[in-house]
Parts: C-alpha cells; structure tokens; sequence
C-alpha cells in the first residue's frame, strides 16, 4: 500500500496551508477532508434541509453525488455535478452548519469509504480531523497540528471570514462518532509561533523520524 501522511488538528490551526505545502515537497497528492464535508453541507443547505435534522440529512444522502476529481496535484471536490467553489465551501452559512452535518455518522461512513479508495491516486498527505484516529490508524506517519486559540481567531479573521471556532472545535471534539482527538502515535506540532515554511521544516523532519524515507 502507498504511505499515507495524516494531518490532523482544530480549525484554522494551519493544516491546509501546512499539508498542501508538504505533499508537493514529498511528491503526494494532497487530499483535504474538510472540503468534503463543507461540500455535503452545501448539498444539505441547498435542499433546504435543517442541519440539525440527522434523519432529514440520512434520507437525502442516496440523491447526493460526489466526486473527487484530481487536478494541480491535489483533489477538489465535484457535488451534484456542479464544482463547489472556495466562496461556496467557506461561506459564512456553511461555516455554521458543518459541524453539525459531520457529526451524523451516516455521513462520515460515506465519506470515510471515499477517503480510504483515494489509496488508488498513490502516495497521500490527506488532512482532517479523523484521519489518523480513523480514516488511516494503521499508517506510520501521523502530524497533529495545533495552534493556540488566540493565534487560530487571528489567522481566521485575517481571511476575512465569519467563523464561530470555539463552537465548532467544541461540537467536533464532543462528537460521539470520530471526534477530533491526538491519534495514538502523532507528532504534536505547534505552529502558533512559527511561519509556515518553518511549520512544512518541522512536519518533514517529525515524518523522518517517524521512519518516513
Ligand atoms: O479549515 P477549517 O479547519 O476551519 O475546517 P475544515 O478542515 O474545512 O473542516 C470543516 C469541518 O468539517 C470541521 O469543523 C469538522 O466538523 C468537519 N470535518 C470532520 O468532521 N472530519 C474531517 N476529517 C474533516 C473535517
Ligand atoms: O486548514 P486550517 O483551517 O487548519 O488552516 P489554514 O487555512 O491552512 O490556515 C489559516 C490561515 O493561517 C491561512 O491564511 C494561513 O496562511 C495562515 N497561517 C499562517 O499565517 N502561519 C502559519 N504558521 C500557519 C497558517
């Protein structure tokens, strides 16, 4: 099986930013969860569903189509036939309900199952919350990337975006189905007070200890 680099940790501590940097270094494709289900958010919202209706939510999933196309070396996400932009996956609505659609283990099922098939596309950097805890337990090369909460609101609002993150970390980590936690063998880096470049040095050279050739 090609390796698969896990990159976990809370919202808006660098992950994305972090992994996507690594992967193109190491030659993987880079694969960001939180887009996914962002993207099953956005399906949700546009039925005029109400997130906090998981039975609501279950019987929509047969009608919902995804896919994962991949271009510039990482993949994007395909819903309904229609590819989601950045503006629609990181809207403010969608940035209030995604916690609450990831939480129904419905659709971590569903979701989990196409994580695991992008085996097929080779070597991996791949970025969520569960990925090391759930997604891959078995791989040997596991990041958890942290940030204190004042650095993580900062960066947030830099980008210009409404985002209640305290709620979501809450809801993620207090989540009976794969919640956010340190997976069992990870790296901690903590990158509230380093650049990013600094961040990709230490993520390489934790994966190097971690047997990564
Ligand atoms: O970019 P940010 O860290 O704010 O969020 P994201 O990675 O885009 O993830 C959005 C939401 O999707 C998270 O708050 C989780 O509720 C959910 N998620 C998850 O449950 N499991 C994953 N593997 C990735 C994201
Ligand atoms: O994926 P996640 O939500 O964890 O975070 P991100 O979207 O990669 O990073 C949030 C913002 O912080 C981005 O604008 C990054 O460029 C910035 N960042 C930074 O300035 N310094 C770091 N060491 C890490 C991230």
């Amino acid at each position: 099986m090609p390796p698969v680099i896990t990159i976990d940790g809370p919202a808006a501590s660098g992950k994305s930013s972090i992994a996507r940097r690594v992967a193109r270094r190491l030659g993987c494709t880079f694969v960001g969860t939180g887009n996914m289900y962002r993207a099953f958010t956005w399906a949700v919202l546009n039925r005029g569903i109400d997130p906090n209706d998981p039975a609501a939510i279950v019987a929509a999933l047969p009608s919902i189509t995804f896919e994962c196309p991949v271009s510039d070396g990482e993949t994007h996400v395909r819903l309904d036939g229609h590819d989601l932009t950045p503006d629609e996956l990181n809207s403010d609505a969608v940035n209030a309900a995604v916690s609450l659609v990831a939480r129904v283990p419905e659709v971590r099922a569903r979701l989990v199952a196409d994580q695991r098939s992008l085996i097929s596309l080779g070597p991996l950097v791949m970025e969520g919350r569960d990925i090391g805890s759930v997604v891959f337990p078995d791989s040997p090369f596991k990041i958890y990337i942290d940030a204190s909460e004042e650095v993580r609101a900062a960066r947030r609002r830099a980008q210009g975006q409404a985002d209640n993150l305290a709620e979501r970390d809450r809801i993620d980590k207090q989540r009976k189905s794969s919640p956010l936690v340190i997976p069992e063998g990870a790296t901690i880096i903590d990158n509230s007070a380093v650049t990013l470049e600094e961040a990709v040095e230490q993520v390489i050279a934790a994966l190097r200890a971690q047997g990564l050739p």
